[in-house]
């Protein structure tokens, strides 16, 4: 068992390289067995969800080739099997096979995907999703068996624009007969990235990054390939740190209109930042003014970085309004912050807090992906030392989090936990 060890309170200079989009690649990755040749994804992130799903490709039978962040994939061999447990609960991005294979095989056999436990997290959409398109769906406690005869396209409209249902009916109907509509998509970047993939290799996929997605159905994919996007909320959880204790800190290769409602609401804070189309450079702001803030759906204020935008907020003079408005349960870390001195009130699913209030190092714990980052956002702006437990929350999602800091002046590390 390891933790992450803080000492907090140093400023943060230099340049931080954003990686590829965790929710991107883990999406493309299963995507790519559908390919009927060979794949190449380049600015592959090195997260343990990708190392998750390498892991169900080779039970798949495929082919792989990793180099740095350069992903091969040769699905010529693909085999259908039944995905065990322990591979579909690791992450939830697994139940991308379940578009995937169905589209290939016309026959899926898998366990209910894992993931943060941030919410309920329902699958039905993605299921009357490939109901619509012509698969009976048997759900036996978390076993799942989905067979189709043959895919027809059709018109879907989902009940809510989910990002992981507006992809898996784009990965059923990529190789469906006829033509699918889907109305009420998921607009997030993330899904042009995989659709931008999948055209790669042949598929007829127009309107991605608007509410209304058109597919027609083709018969063979080929050879192709694919860059991941820069991770938006990773750059956004630096941006945040850097208000809080830059110099002139630079977070590169980024895509900065993908974060333009993060960036709008520094500003209303009074954070000042220099912008360009590939990065932002912030320093701290003696003077952050408190503010309301609410999630939404692209290209609202991202739910994901609602967690590290908290640790902000305690440093904001005034009473800031939060609320969450996607997950029931991601406010799981304000009991640690309150630990190390903040004052925030929370519900479920909002909270108010008061600051600013300077935070004291303490025990803290990674209560999930999100959460674990905010705690590090904490620990580096805390007095003295925080150690975070429960870190593999923290290195599902984050490339390389403790070198990409140490490299700008923090003082963290990663150490084994010593058994009593
Ligand atoms: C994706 O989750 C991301 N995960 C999440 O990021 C992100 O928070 C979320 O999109 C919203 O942006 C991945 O891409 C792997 P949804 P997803 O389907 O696809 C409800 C992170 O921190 N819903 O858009 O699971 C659902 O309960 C993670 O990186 C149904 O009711 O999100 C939620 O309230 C956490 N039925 C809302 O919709 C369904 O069938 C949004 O979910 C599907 C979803």
């Amino acid at each position: 068992m390891k933790q992450i060890v803080i000492n907090g309170g140093k400023t943060l200079s230099g340049t931080i390289n954003i990686s590829g989009a965790k929710n991107s690649a883990v999406a493309i990755i299963p995507a790519a067995v559908l390919c009927d040749e060979q794949t190449t994804i380049y600015n592959v992130p090195n997260i343990s969800d990708r190392d998750a799903l390498i892991d169900i490709l080779h039970l798949l039978n495929c082919e792989t080739s990793l180099n740095a962040d350069l992903l091969k994939i040769d699905s010529s061999k693909l085999e259908n099997k039944k995905i065990p447990l322990e591979l579909s609960k690791k992450m939830r991005a697994s139940y991308y096979f379940m578009g995937a294979l169905l589209s290939r095989f016309k026959h899926v056999e898998m366990y209910f995907p894992g993931g943060c436990n941030i919410g309920k997290r329902p699958i039905d959409i993605h299921i009357k999703g490939f109901e619509a398109l012509g698969a009976k769906v048997k759900i036996k406690g978390d076993f799942f068996t989905i067979d189709a005869e043959e895919l027809k396209g059709t018109n879907i409209t989902l009940d809510f624009a989910s990002v992981g249902a507006t992809i898996n009916i784009m990965l059923a109907a990529v190789k469906a007969q006829g033509k699918t509509v889907i109305r009420n998509a998921a607009r997030e970047a993330e899904i042009v990235n995989i659709a931008t993939f999948l055209n790669n290799m042949g598929a007829k996929i127009s309107g991605a990054g608007t509410s209304v997605i058109r597919i027609e159905g083709v018969d063979y994919l080929h050879r192709a390939m694919i860059e991941v996007i820069p991770d938006r909320i990773e750059a956004g959880t630096y941006i945040i740190l850097g208000a809080m204790i830059g110099d002139n800190l630079k977070i590169d290769n980024i895509i900065t209109e993908h974060i333009d409602a993060l960036l709008s609401k520094l500003k209303e804070m009074n954070v000042k930042f220099i912008a360009d189309d590939t990065s932002v450079t912030i320093s701290k702001c003696d003077n952050i003014k408190a503010t309301n803030l609410k999630t939404a759906v692209y290209p609202g204020f991202v739910t994901d970085l609602g967690q590290p935008m908290s640790v902000l907020l305690t440093q904001a003079n005034g009473v800031s309004m939060f609320e969450e408005t996607i997950w029931e349960n991601r406010m799981g870390h304000v009991k640690y912050l309150n630990k190390m001195g903040a004052n925030i009130k929370n519900g479920n699913t909002n909270s108010i807090t008061i600051g600013p209030t300077p935070l004291s190092g303490c025990e803290v714990e990674a209560t999930d992906l999100r959460g674990g980052a905010a705690m590090v956002l904490a620990g580096l702006i805390a007095d003295g030392t925080t150690t975070i437990t429960s870190i593999e929350h923290i290195l599902r999602g984050y490339d390389s989090i403790i070198t990409k800091l140490k490299n700008v002046g923090a003082d963290i590390k990663i150490e084994e936990i010593k058994e009593n």
